[in-house]
């Protein structure tokens, strides 16, 4: 029996090129190995969107299709959404009973969001339980593994802690205990040096236009003290040298003399790099415009994903209730 992954991203707004290289690269090649499920959080998203939930479904079908430019093969995994199996509700609702506050409140992921996002109001009960609806996503399908990057690392330690106050409490072992398969994530600044991130608004989505691109590229910052074209660069310190690392490395060790060398200039060099990118996209963007022709491809890919997970949720849900004595 292949070992069980389940992953998921909060549809809250188009993906990026982080989410590429962070995730779904990562993704697509884990088909192969394990019996994979990735899902669409929209659950979790409504607990930050709730006022603007009108957007979540858009984004849903949105990055469904970049999941499927990517290479996400339906035949493979089992893509769905969160929200068209009941059982994470349910599931849910049982892991919060069982959930100590204090455990959630001393979450660092949950201080950190109630620090910073104050124009969100996400100080709701809902808010607080996000990690208790994450560990219900994983063990509703006895997931042996979770792909997640550092971040995630505390909800995945609340899950373990949940999962063993769950057969303590009732007296029967019935999740394995997931790790995370921590992905090695090339660093990824965004345009401005900060973590590319849709907050920030300093990321290029993958459905970025050629001028789109073009445009946002011309932004990025280079390094600060190469004033004069003459002047030789710092590529060590320079964010547009970072982008092609990870996505030209047969270009890197050029792109770096010749910066050094003064050979070539910011300006010029940011244009051949955009000219780049807006080809390497070409054939995921080509993919996602096609698939997006095809609505009712994307609906029957969620409608049999829904299917096949619904099956193994409520088998686990079965046994939950029968632990419980409900
Ligand atoms: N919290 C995750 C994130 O923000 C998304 C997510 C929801 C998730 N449920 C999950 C990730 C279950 C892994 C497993 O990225």
């Amino acid at each position: 029996m292949r070992k069980r992954i389940l992953s998921g991203m909060r549809p809250t707004g188009s993906l990026h090129l982080g989410h590429l290289v962070g995730a779904l690269k990562n993704w697509v090649d884990l088909q192969h190995e394990y019996q994979c499920f990735f899902m669409i959080a929209d659950w979790h998203a409504l607990m930050s969107e709730y006022k603007d939930s009108k957007k979540i479904s858009e984004y849903s079908f949105d990055n469904l299709l970049d999941w499927l430019a990517a290479g996400l093969n339906p035949d493979q995994s089992i893509l769905f959404k969160q929200s068209d199996v009941v059982e994470h509700a349910e599931l849910n609702l049982i892991l919060s009973i069982i959930t100590p506050l204090g455990w959630l409140s001393r979450c660092p992921t949950y201080k950190e969001q109630i620090n910073e996002l104050h124009e969100k109001e996400i100080s709701t009960h809902g808010f607080l339980g996000y990690p208790v609806l994450q560990a219900a996503d994983i063990i509703l399908y006895k997931a042996d593994c979770v792909p997640v990057g550092e971040d995630q690392l505390p909800h995945l330690e609340l899950c373990r802690e949940i999962i063993r106050r769950f057969h303590y409490l009732f007296k029967k072992e019935i999740f394995p205990e997931p790790e995370a398969l921590l992905t090695i994530i090339p660093k990824l600044a965004g345009l401005d040096g900060r973590k590319m991130s849709k907050s920030y608004d300093n990321f290029i989505a993958l459905s970025d236009t050629p001028d789109v691109i073009r445009e946002k590229i011309k932004s990025m910052f280079t390094d600060p003290q190469r004033i004069k074209r003459t002047d030789p660069g710092r590529p060590e310190v320079c964010n547009v040298y970072k982008y092609y690392q990870v996505f030209a490395p047969k270009m890197k060790d050029d792109v770096y003399k010749e910066c050094k060398g003064a050979d070539i200039g910011c300006v010029q060099d940011k244009e051949r790099f955009a000219e780049f990118l807006i080809e390497l996209l070409k054939p995921h963007q080509q993919r996602r415009r096609d698939l997006e022709k095809n609505k009712d491809y994307l609906e029957e890919v969620l409608r049999k994903g829904a299917e096949k997970a619904r099956e193994v949720a409520f088998e686990t849900f079965s046994e939950v209730k029968k632990a419980i004595g409900i």
